[in-house]
């Protein structure tokens, strides 16, 4: 089995994938307010940007892979009205599940799909748009993830990949600090989980890079690919279209 990263440590490849479970089984139950808490609300306006970037129209068919908690296929769902469809996956039950039950209190009703970003078992260009937000990062193999989402989009489809990204130099130390000072202990006194989020600050380091990633998803068949940052970097929307 080859070996491959869960943030700093090098493991093979089923430990890294039981290993992310083990971080989304711990904190699904507390995971929005998490993420409110660590990113002051921005991760609301970077999901914003992306339902803008997405440009659903009524009637479109898309799919939110490693949807976890639903914040997309909920915003989604809006857009393609009752003629379209919106499918929300995730590769762990107890984010999904968590997800689910959000959707059924906004009163929508979504199929619910437990599977792996890296076999999809959906037909090929079946899908208007593909979005991946703050999943990526988890995969072991992102070029075959990456190619799975450019099978499954129609031609002239869209993905959009939301990540961690790499910060402007300016900001890098304050966000250093930031991550493995502040973030760990965050995860402890809310979440009673601190190993968890020393994962993210160390996975966010292990990430591709704005420019790496983009020449990812052109290897894996998106024939145009632009990227917009956001809070300079820490975040970056990663725009692919399957010519
Ligand atoms: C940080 S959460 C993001 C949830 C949601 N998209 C959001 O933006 O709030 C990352 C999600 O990726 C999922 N994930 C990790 N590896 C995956 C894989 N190989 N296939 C599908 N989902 C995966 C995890 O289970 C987790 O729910």
């Amino acid at each position: 089995m080859s070996s491959t990263h869960f943030g700093f440590e090098t493991v093979d490849e089923a430990e890294k994938a039981r290993r992310v479970r083990g971080v989304f089984d711990s904190v699904a139950s507390k995971y929005d307010v998490m993420n409110d808490l660590m990113s002051a609300g921005l991760h609301r306006v970077w999901k914003a940007c992306t339902v803008t970037v997405a440009n659903l129209k009524e009637g479109d068919r898309a799919l939110d892979i490693a949807g976890g908690t639903g914040d997309l296929a909920l915003a989604f769902s809006k857009k393609v009205g009752k003629t379209g469809q919106v499918v929300h996956t995730d590769i762990n039950e107890a984010m999904l599940r968590v997800g689910r039950d959000r959707l059924i209190d906004a009163g929508v009703v979504l199929p619910t799909v437990v599977c792996d970003a890296e076999k999809l078992p959906f037909p090929d260009r079946h899908f208007d748009l593909v979005s991946v937000a703050f999943g990526l990062r988890n995969m072991t193999h992102k070029d075959q993830a990456l190619a799975e989402m450019c099978r499954v989009l129609k031609p002239g489809g869209k993905l959009l990949v939301l990540e961690f990204s790499k910060v402007a130099p300016p900001l890098a130390k304050a966000y250093d600090w930031y991550s493995f000072k502040i973030l760990p202990q965050l995860g402890k006194l809310v979440a009673g989980d601190a190993d968890s989020y020393r994962y993210l600050a160390e996975s966010i380091r292990m990430h591709p890079g704005q420019e790496e990633l983009k020449a990812m998803m052109k290897k894996a068949g998106f024939g145009h690919v632009d990227f917009h940052n956001m809070a300079g970097g820490v975040v970056a929307l990663h725009v692919g279209i399957k010519c």
